[in-house]
């Protein structure tokens, strides 16, 4: 009897782990954005993703910059009352990335958006349009892709253009 009992107990077990880890590997973020809403109120993306004019990210926007727009209510969505909560506690929103290039890769927003003009759209195409949080990259931002478009517009392709 008892091998029987300590057999269904580590079978349980390992199907608990199992469901866990087929739903825990979908990044959830804290808030479900809205990015075609704001977009539709003429919201730029600079508003929220600033920093590649001097920086090579754009980042996440601080709870701050939410704030400029929901210190009061303009929504009926539950989830616009969380942004007031995070400013309470004084914390930033915690963002998950989604885009995240391997550590021998160097990117940088301010080379192509500042320098060379590109709009955000030539790599994340239509983000703006999302209406919940993508819980995975629209775009698969993979070597070829980003020799692909070097080839076409005469940039560089040297290897160490790219990895460091
Ligand atoms: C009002 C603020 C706001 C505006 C305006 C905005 N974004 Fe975002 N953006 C966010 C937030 C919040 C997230 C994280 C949640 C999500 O993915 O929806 C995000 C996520 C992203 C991501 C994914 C980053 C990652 O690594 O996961 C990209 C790319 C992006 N935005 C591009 C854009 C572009 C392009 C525009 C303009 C068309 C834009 N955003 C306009 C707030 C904004
Ligand atoms: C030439 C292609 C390209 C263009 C143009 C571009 N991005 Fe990106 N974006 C990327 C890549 C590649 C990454 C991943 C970078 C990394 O891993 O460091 C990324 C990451 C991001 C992220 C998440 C990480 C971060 O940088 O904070 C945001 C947000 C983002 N981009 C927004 C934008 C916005 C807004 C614009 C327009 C102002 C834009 N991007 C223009 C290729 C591009
Ligand atoms: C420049 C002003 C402005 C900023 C900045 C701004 N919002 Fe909004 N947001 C709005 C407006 C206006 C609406 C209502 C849009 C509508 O109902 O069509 C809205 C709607 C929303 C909603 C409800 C979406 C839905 O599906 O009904 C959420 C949630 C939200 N915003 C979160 C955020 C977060 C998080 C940030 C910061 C990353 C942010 N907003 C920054 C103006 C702003
Ligand atoms: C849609 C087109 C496009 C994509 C996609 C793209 N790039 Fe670029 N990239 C350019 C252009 C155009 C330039 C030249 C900018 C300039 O110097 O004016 C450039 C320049 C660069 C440079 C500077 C090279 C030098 O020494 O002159 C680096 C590094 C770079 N890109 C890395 C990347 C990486 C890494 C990716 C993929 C994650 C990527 N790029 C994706 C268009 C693109
Ligand atoms: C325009 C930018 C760019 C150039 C030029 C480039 N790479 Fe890459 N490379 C990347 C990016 C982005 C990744 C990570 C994404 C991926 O693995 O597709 C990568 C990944 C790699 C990897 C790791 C692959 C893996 O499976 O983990 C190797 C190895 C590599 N590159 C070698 C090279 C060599 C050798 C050259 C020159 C012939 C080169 N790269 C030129 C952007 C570039």
């Amino acid at each position: 009897m008892k091998p029987f009992l300590i057999g269904l107990a580590i079978g349980v077990f390992l199907l608990f782990l199992f469901i866990n880890f087929g739903s825990g590997f979908r990044p959830e973020q804290p808030i479900s954005f809205n990015h075609k809403k704001h977009q539709e109120q003429g919201i730029e993306c600079t508003a929220c993703h600033s920093y590649f004019n001097e920086q090579t990210f754009s980042g996440m926007p601080k709870t701050g910059v939410c704030m400029e727009c929901h210190k009061d209510s303009v929504t009926k969505h539950p989830d616009e009352e969380k942004i007031r909560q995070f400013q309470k506690k004084g914390e930033e929103i915690s963002w998950i990335r989604l885009y995240r290039q391997p550590d021998h890769v160097f990117f940088s927003h301010s080379r192509h958006v500042a320098l060379a003009g590109m709009e955000c759209k030539s790599c994340h195409g239509d983000i703006g349009q999302s209406e919940k949080p993508p819980s995975k990259p629209w775009v698969k931002m993979t070597m070829k892709w980003c020799m692909d478009c070097h080839t076409k517009t005469k940039a560089n392709n040297d290897c160490l253009a790219c990895h460091i």
